[in-house]
C-alpha cells in the first residue's frame, strides 16, 4: 500500500490550490482526478478565458444555509491574494465588468499557474484515477482505486458540482460525504437558463437573439441589474443566470424592463404619442410587438389612458412577470446549489467536525457564488484554507 500524508480527489480548482498549499508545507501529497485532464471546469470557464476571482467579493455574494460560514475563508485567502498569484505568474488579465476578472488570453494560464504551483511543491497528480472505495484506516483514511491502494492520513474531497456531467462531473463528494454520516443538503442547478410554458413559448420564441438591460428580481426580493437574453428555449443572459439562484420551481420572476415612472413621464411629454411608438424607442420592437400581442400591453395615444390603465402599464414595465417552466438542469448549469451542509465543516479549515483529517472543499460543499468570478474565489479560499492544515 502507497502511504501519502495527503490525498485530495478532484484536480479542479479547489483541489490543485489546496494541493499545492499542502505540498508548500512539506507534506507529501497525491491529487486524483478520474478525468484525462486537469482544471476541465477551468479550461472552458469564462468563454475559454476564466473568470478567475472579482473586484468585488464579498460574503452577501454567496448563497449558503449558514451565510456567515464563507467569511473566515474568504478573509483569509482574498481576491487581492489570488491576484497577486496571478501577477506572480505574468499573467494578463482585464476587468470586463462589474469588477469581473478574465485572463487576456487564454483559461489555459490559470490551469498553468495551478500546475506549476503543485510542482514547485512537489505535489504528484494522477490523471484517469478510477477510485473504487473509501475507508477508515486508523486516523486516516484507505483510498482503492483501479490499479492501487492507497493510504493517507488526511483526505479531502474537491469533487465539485454536478454541473457539466459530460465533462467529469460526479455525486461522488455527496455520497462519500453520506458514508462519513455527514449532512448533504438537496441539490439544483444554479446560474442556469430558464425554460419557458408551453403556453409562453407562441409568444416569446420568437424573441430569440433579443437582448437587453433589465433588472431581474426573484420572489424573496433579490435584484440583478444585468442584460436578459431571449434563446430558443428560454430566456438567458446573466440576470437570468444570476436570478436563477433564488428562483424555486413554481415561482415568479419579474424583470424590470423600464424604470417605475418612465412612461407617465411619457404622457406629460408626448401625450398624442401611441404607446407602441413610444415604447418602441424604449426597447426591442420584437419584444414590444411581443408584450402587445400576449395581452399585456394594448396601444393607443397615451393621452386616452385611464390614470388605472396606466398605472397597470406602469407596474407591468417596472416588474413584468414571468413563471419560468424549469431550468435546463445540470447540462448548462454553470454551478450546483446545496452539498455538503457547512454545518458539518469548520469554517475556519473546512474539515468535517466529526470525522478527523476528512476535508471538504470548492462547490461540493453547500456554497454558491454569483456569476462573476465568486464560484472560483470560493474554489481559491476554500481550498487555501484546508491547504493550511490538512
Ligand atoms: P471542479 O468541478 O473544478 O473540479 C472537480 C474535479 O473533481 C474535476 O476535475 C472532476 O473531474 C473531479 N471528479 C469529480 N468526480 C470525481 C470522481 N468520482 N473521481 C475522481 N475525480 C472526480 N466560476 C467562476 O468563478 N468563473 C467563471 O468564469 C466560471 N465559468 C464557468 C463556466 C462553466 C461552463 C461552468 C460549468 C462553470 C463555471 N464556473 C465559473 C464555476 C466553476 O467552474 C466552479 O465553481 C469551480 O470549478 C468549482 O471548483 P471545484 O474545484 O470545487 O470543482
Amino acid at each position: 500500500m502507497q502511504a501519502w500524508d495527503v490525498i485530495v480527489i478532484g484536480a479542479g480548482a479547489a483541489g490543485l490550490m489546496c494541493a499545492a498549499e499542502a505540498g508548500k508545507r512539506g507534506r507529501r501529497v497525491l491529487v486524483l482526478d478520474h478525468g484525462k485532464r486537469i482544471g476541465r471546469k477551468i479550461l472552458m470557464s469564462g468563454g475559454g478565458r476564466c473568470n478567475f476571482t472579482n473586484y468585488h467579493v464579498e460574503p452577501g455574494a454567496y448563497l449558503c444555509s449558514n451565510p456567515h460560514f464563507v467569511k473566515s475563508a474568504l478573509a483569509r485567502y482574498t481576491q487581492w491574494d489570488f491576484i497577486a498569484l496571478v501577477d506572480k505568474h505574468g499573467i494578463p488579465y482585464h476587468e470586463k465588468t462589474l469588477g469581473q476578472l478574465f485572463c487576456d488570453d487564454s483559461a489555459q494560464d490559470i490551469v498553468d499557474l495551478l500546475v506549476a504551483e503543485c510542482e514547485t511543491a512537489g505535489v504528484t497528480i494522477r490523471l484517469r484515477a478510477e477510485i473504487l472505495d473509501v475507508d477508515r484506516l486508523g486516523d486516516g483514511f484507505r483510498v482503492a482505486t483501479a490499479g492501487d491502494e492507497l493510504s493517507c492520513q488526511s483526505l479531502v474531497v474537491a469533487t465539485g458540482g454536478l454541473s457539466m456531467p459530460k465533462i467529469g462531473a460526479t455525486p461522488f463528494g455527496y455520497r462519500l460525504a453520506e458514508q462519513f454520516g455527514l449532512k448533504v443538503l438537496p441539490t439544483r442547478a444554479g446560474l442556469v437558463p430558464f425554460t419557458l410554458q408551453p403556453e409562453d413559448k407562441q409568444t416569446l420564441e420568437p424573441l430569440s437573439g433579443v437582448s437587453l438591460p433589465v433588472v431581474a428580481e426573484s420572489e424573496d426580493g433579490t435584484r440583478f441589474a444585468e442584460s436578459l437574453l431571449f434563446t430558443h428555449r428560454g430566456v438567458s443572459g446573466p440576470a437570468v443566470l444570476q436570478v436563477s439562484s433564488y428562483w424555486q420551481a413554481g415561482e415568479r420572476v419579474c424583470f424590470e424592463l423600464l424604470p417605475a415612472g418612465s412612461l407617465t413621464q411619457a404622457v406629460a411629454e408626448s401625450p398624442n404619442q401611441e404607446l407602441k411608438t413610444w415604447l418602441s424607442r424604449q426597447l426591442p420592437k420584437r419584444l414590444v410587438e411581443a408584450l402587445l400581442a400576449r395581452g399585456e400591453l394594448t396601444s393607443k395615444p397615451l393621452k386616452q389612458y385611464t390614470a388605472k390603465e396606466l398605472a397597470a402599464a406602469e407596474r407591468l414595465l417596472a416588474a413584468w412577470p414571468l413563471q419560468p417552466g424549469g431550468t435546463e438542469g445540470y447540462r448548462t448549469a454553470e454551478v450546483t446549489l446545496g452539498g455538503v451542509d457547512t454545518d458539518e465543516l469548520s469554517s475556519k479549515t473546512m474539515a468535517a467536525k466529526k470525522v478527523p483529517n476528512l476535508y471538504f472543499i470548492g462547490e461540493v460543499m453547500d456554497v454558491t457564488g454569483w456569476l462573476g468570478g465568486y464560484n472560483f474565489q470560493w474554489a481559491w479560499s476554500s481550498g487555501w484554507v484546508a491547504g493550511q492544515v490538512v
